[in-house]
This record gives C-alpha cells, sequence and structure tokens, in this order.
C-alpha cells in the first residue's frame, strides 16, 4: 500500500525515540512492500522557538493530508515560564482538537518477561490487560480559563457535554464487545456535577445499547486504588480527559515503566495520531538512555487503526516481545541489571523485523 505519514518528533527525547519508530516504519515497508511517504514537522517547544507558535500552520496543514501521525513529546524547562505567552502542551492539545481526536486509546499489557521489573508484585500484575478509553478533546482541558481579581485568582472550568460523553462511552461499549465485555466508567460524581451528567448519560447508553456487557462505575479516587490492587478485574475503562491522563501514568507501573506504554488518538474519520503516553523526560534527554518501546508499540498501533496494517502491527509487537524476552533492557526497566541504549533497543527490535 502506499500512504502518507507525517512525523513531529517535538522535544526532549522525542528525535531520540521518533527516529527509531521511523527506522521501524522503514523496516515494515520493505519487508511487506509498501510506500510510505514520510514528512517531518515541527511541534511544541522547537516550533515556538522557529516560528512563535506551538502549532504552525504549514504542521496542521501536513497533517490533515495525511492518514497517520507519529509524535514524539513536546514541552521541557525551556519553555516552563508560566507567564509566557505560549507552550509547547498547547501545540498537543491543539492538534488533538483540530483533528476532532477525541478518543485516546491506552492499552496496559504488562509482557510476560516484565512481570518482576514492575514495582508491584507479579501477581498483581500476571494476566493484567486493560484498554483505557480517555475522552482527549473536553473536559477541563478545554473549558474556558483565565485570570481574574487582578491575577490573584485562576480558574479553569470543567465541561462535557451529552454527546460528548456519549460517542465516548460507546466507543468503551464496542471495544468491550470484542474483548471480555466488561465497562468500567470512572467519574468523581459524589462531587463534580459534570461527573453527575457523564454518569447518567455512560448508565443510559449502556443500558439502552449495551446491555450484554458487564458495566460499573468507579469513583476515580478508588479507582487509583483498584488499579494497583486488583487491576485484572478491569477490561476496558472510560474517563474523561484529566482523570484519563493521571490514572494512566499510574498504570504504566503496571507494565513497568512510562517508556513502554503506546497510545492512539483517533477521530471518527481522518487521520489518526499516535504517540508514546509519556512525555519529553528533559531529565534523560540527550543522554540516550530513552526507551523507545513506547513509541515503536505506538507505530504498531498506527499501522493496525489507521492504515488496517494487521499483521504488520503485530510483527511489531511480537518482535518488541521477542527482544524483552532475550533479556534486553534499557535503563528504566533494568532496575540495576546492565542496561543499554535507545538505538541498541531499536537495532534488537530491527533485527526481528529483518
Ligand atoms: P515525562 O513523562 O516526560 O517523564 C516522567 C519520568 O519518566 C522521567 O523521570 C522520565 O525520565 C521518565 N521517562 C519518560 N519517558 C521515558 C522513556 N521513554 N524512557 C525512559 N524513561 C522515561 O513527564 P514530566 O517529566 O512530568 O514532563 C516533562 C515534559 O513533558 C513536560 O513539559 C510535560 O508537559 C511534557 N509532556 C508531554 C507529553 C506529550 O508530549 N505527549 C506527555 C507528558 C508530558
Ligand atoms: C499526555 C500529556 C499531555 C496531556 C500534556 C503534555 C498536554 O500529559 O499526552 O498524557 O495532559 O494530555
Ligand atoms: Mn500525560
Amino acid at each position: 500500500m502506499e500512504a502518507n505519514i507525517v512525523l513531529l518528533p517535538g522535544d526532549g527525547i522525542g528525535p531520540e525515540i521518533v527516529a527509531q519508530a521511523e527506522r521501524v516504519i522503514h523496516a515494515v515497508a520493505k519487508k511487506f512492500g509498501h510506500t510510505f511517504h514520510l514528512e517531518s514537522h515541527d511541534i511544541g517547544g522547537i516550533a515556538i522557538d522557529k516560528y512563535g507558535d506551538p502549532l504552525p500552520a504549514a504542521t496542521i496543514a501536513a497533517c490533515k493530508k495525511s492518514q497517520a501521525i507519529l509524535l514524539g513529546a513536546v514541552g521541557g524547562p525551556k519553555w516552563d515560564d508560566p507567564t509566557a505567552k505560549t507552550r509547547p502542551e498547547k501545540g498537543l492539545l491543539a492538534i488533538r482538537k483540530e483533528l476532532d481526536l477525541f478518543a485516546n486509546l491506552r492499552p496496559i499489557n504488562p509482557s510476560k518477561h516484565l512481570l518482576d521489573s514492575s514495582p508491584l508484585k507479579r501477581e498483581i500484575v500476571e494476566g493484567v490487560d486493560i484498554l483505557f478509553l480517555r475522552e482527549l478533546t473536553g473536559g477541563i482541558y478545554f473549558g474556558d480559563s483565565g485570570r481574574r481579581e487582578n491575577d490573584t485568582v485562576a480558574y479553569n472550568e470543567m465541561v462535557y457535554s451529552v454527546p460528548e460523553v456519549e460517542r465516548i462511552v460507546r466507543l468503551a461499549g464496542e471495544a468491550a464487545r470484542g474483548r471480555r465485555g466488561k465497562v468500567t466508567s470512572v467519574d468523581k460524581a459524589n462531587v463534580l456535577e459534570v461527573s453527575r451528567l457523564w454518569r447518567q448519560v455512560s448508565d443510559r447508553i449502556m443500558k439502552e445499547e449495551f446491555s450484554d456487557l458487564q458495566y460499573e462505575v468507579v469513583l476515580v479516587d478508588a479507582m487509583a486504588m483498584h488499579l494497583i490492587s486488583r487491576p485484572k478485574d478491569f477490561d476496558v475503562v472510560v474517563t474523561g480527559n484529566m482523570f484519563g491522563d493521571i490514572l494512566t501514568d499510574e498504570a504504566s507501573m503496571l507494565p513497568g515503566s512510562l517508556g513502554l506504554l503506546p497510545s492512539a488518538s483517533v477521530g471518527s474519520s481522518g487521520p489518526g495520531l499516535y504517540e508514546p503516553i509519556h512525555g519529553s523526560a528533559p531529565d534523560i534527554a540527550g543522554t540516550g538512555k530513552a526507551n523507545p518501546l513506547a513509541t515503536i508499540l505506538a507505530t504498531a498501533m498506527l499501522f493496525r487503526h489507521s492504515l488496517k496494517l494487521e499483521e504488520e502491527a503485530a510483527l511489531i509487537e511480537q518482535a518488541v516481545d521477542t527482544v524483552l524476552g532475550a533479556g534486553h533492557r534499557t535503563a528504566d526497566i533494568a532496575y540495576g541489571q546492565p542496561s543499554i541504549g535507545t538505538v541498541e533497543m531499536a537495532d534488537h527490535v530491527l533485527e526481528q523485523l529483518n
């Protein structure tokens, strides 16, 4: 097949890990006889430095013409001034909104080879298989915000509308039908009005359209605890933008590292955006230590969801598993044992793809 893929390396470790994913894309193209047209564009801090805009017009235009987008990460201390006119993260929020990528899929499947890399006990982690569906274009991230009273008060409004909740809950129901048939909706309906609306809509959609599934609601604070005490009980977890952000970083400790977790952001049509769930890791940027596997696994999700290349996706996932099975570890999953760098880890994956 032929496809246009846009690469958005971004900041910090972003360019280091996207470069490794790019090698994987080339290897898949060669092995399966595909032609992928790759174009790199700026987003985030680097785009602020060059153009004063974290999402330049040329970047979003290229993304709109593509079939899929692979993003590294944005942000870093250089752009962290709280009084700055704009921020790298604004570029990421803008691209999600502009492409209407309302659903962020974050699968949590600890590798059997890493069961002892998790800070949690093996018996807690073994067999965990969760798919988080994080709503991505609404909630507190996109409500009205600002300062008032002479800059002495700041506010962010959390807003959800009925159709916004309906579409993400529907997607959760559909996903659960292809999995173990259970949906957990996470909210804070005991306190927040917006969560009470979320729960009403979620209850109704599940009852009317997905009565064949198991369905439960859990409050977000308790969910933070259940996630590490009984993670095997969850199948599809659907939640709002900020709760999903926080719970999935927590969930990364089930497989053992943020550096392992990919994500797919999709809308009802148009290109999908694929990225690791982690950030630009300023503490290790430039040291060659970053784990490239989350981004490589995000590339597998890109092949599966946007290009419908299931065999290619499965091959990448198998390659990663084989490499972990052979004992190769970057520092984040080595726990003091000998470790290898970003490029060496990708070399091992590529060996499996050739
Ligand atoms: P982070 O995810 O960048 O890093 C948290 C910790 O995890 C750090 O110790 C880091 O070294 C480690 N880590 C992350 N990815 C790793 C990898 N691939 N391999 C090994 N270790 C890894 O979160 P942070 O430090 O809170 O944020 C740094 C910057 O990244 C901030 O500006 C933030 O806004 C941004 N950020 C961007 C994205 C994104 O672009 N999607 C996501 C999260 C955070
Ligand atoms: C993520 C990140 C982003 C988010 C930031 C950088 C805007 O943390 O992709 O998880 O909060 O969505
Ligand atoms: Mn996050």
